[in-house]
């Protein structure tokens, strides 16, 4: 077997596994929820559950992976030949991801050319979003070409010059976040959009607000999906684990927690304090920040940056993505890695079809009430995911148990959260992610609404 190359050094891995972290999640996805599911209150929970389950879930995965030096199959099988199926079924997940990924990253492409060829005021034109996501080409068109963009990193193998890119436009990332996140906070009537997503308000308070948290957390921090085993096997044994999957939760949680300053007040001031239009879903992102632009001046500049850094955050976790599925093929067909990755590549183009085109000639197919974009969605972060997730703590909990987990990062950290991290695992997770998991099945199908 060939030597594992390991990260540089702690930052290496850090930068790597948050490059996968931050992505379409956070800058697109969780505003859309938070300002869905109450605001204050779906942050604050989405922040327990970081802190706690998401804490405990990725020292588990980055420890796995450290232990056994191997990918999630081989490490899962290495650990308990029984568990192998869980390094399967994560790839799984992140199989299905791809594509629908991928037509959420054609988006951001086609913002960009549109910015970068000047046509910003078209693009925060009314109807500019509709008219895009609902033809019959477009999506499809740049979805693939979002695909082919992450299969050429992998084929070339760029690894290195991503991490060195990765170092410069990360913080780029933060700083114009930073900015626009000040101005949507001083337009005026923001500001009961920032109370309504800083202050929780208990009363909005339900099942489906921890389930969407949860399912964001997953999804947010790349867990259940043997991603973190795979990075956590390029660690070395001197660097600090524990600390390093700090770095990563607040650096993941960060730039969510900016995402959403970007984006909740100015759609509440543009709507004139009107609390339904946050419940805009997917295209919030693509219709409010175009309109923030527009008002900030230079929109031409800060809208390319913009779609050009949130492009980039979203490749870097399209590779891990798109990594994780290579391999397994790999290992599983015994085929090239070239080859694999082809395949991987015409599957995403085509399995995200649907996907791609379920806003415009597909519209009128739904799968239980929901368009496919969201049905992927649905399946892997709220039933996929969680099932994962589950499998993992049982595994941790109660068949290599805990103390192996806790051995692995005690050899470079004094795993301060240990306590919490075995009462996770052991006991609160799993009854958590049950009742989560029974309850959103339920009420997808309708036999239950919360
Ligand atoms: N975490 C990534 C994001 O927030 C998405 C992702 C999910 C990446 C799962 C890898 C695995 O966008």
């Amino acid at each position: 077997m060939e030597q594992r190359s390991k990260f540089t050094n702690k930052l290496g891995f850090v930068l790597a596994a948050a490059g996968s972290a931050v992505g379409l999640g956070n800058i697109w996805r969780f505003p859309y929820l938070a300002a869905k599911y109450g605001g204050g209150i779906f942050l604050l929970v989405y922040l327990i559950l970081v802190v706690t389950f998401g804490f405990s879930l990725m020292i588990a995965e980055v420890a796995i992976g450290r232990k056994t030096g191997l990918s999630p199959i081989g490490a899962f099988q290495a650990l308990n030949k029984r568990f192998r199926f869980i390094g399967i079924l994560g790839s799984l997940i992140a199989f299905l991801i791809l594509p629908y990924y991928s037509v959420i990253g054609g988006w951001v492409i086609k913002y960009f050319i549109t910015y970068i060829s000047g046509a910003h005021a078209a693009a925060a034109g009314e109807g500019f979003f509709n008219g895009f996501i609902s033809s019959p080409v477009q999506p499809v068109l740049w979805q693939a070409v979002f695909v082919i963009a992450t299969l050429a990193v992998i084929l070339g193998g760029v690894q290195k010059g991503i991490e060195r890119v990765s170092k410069i436009l990360m913080p780029a990332l933060v700083v114009l976040s930073i900015l626009i996140a000040i101005y949507s906070m001083t337009i005026p009537g923001a500001l009961g959009g920032v109370k309504y997503y800083l202050l929780p308000n208990f009363s909005k308070f339900s099942p489906t607000t921890v389930l969407a948290a949860l399912g964001q957390m997953f999804y947010s921090m790349s867990l259940a999906m043997g991603i973190m085993i795979t990075y956590g096997s390029y660690l070395r044994k001197e660097d600090d684990l524990e600390k390093a999957v700090g770095h990563i939760e607040w650096f993941d949680t960060g730039i969510a927690f900016l995402a959403g300053l970007m984006i909740v007040p100015a759609v509440y001031a543009m709507s004139g304090g009107d609390e339904s239009a946050l419940s805009a879903g997917p295209s919030l992102m693509f219709i409010t920040l175009p309109g923030v632009f527009e008002r900030m001046g230079l929109p031409a500049v800060i809208g390319s940056a913009f779609f050009i850094l949130v492009l980039f955050a979203a490749l870097t976790s399209a590779i891990s993505l798109m990594e994780a599925v290579v391999s397994t093929i790999c290992d599983q067909f015994k085929i090239k890695r070239h080859t694999a990755a082809i395949l991987a590549a015409v599957l995403a183009i085509l399995i995200g079809m649907p996907s791609a085109l379920g806003f415009g000639p597909l519209a009128a197919v739904q799968i239980i009430g929901m368009s496919f974009l969201d049905f992927f969605d649905f399946i892997t972060n709220s039933v996929l995911m969680p099932i994962t997730a589950l499998l993992t703590c049982i595994f941790v909990g109660y068949i290599i148990r805990p103390k192996c987990i806790a051995d692995e990062v005690k050899l470079s950290s004094q795993f301060k959260r240990e306590k919490l991290f075995i009462v996770m695992v052991k006991y609160i997770a799993p009854i958590c992610i049950v009742a989560i998991l029974v309850s959103s099945v339920l009420s997808a199908f309708k036999i239950i609404t919360i």
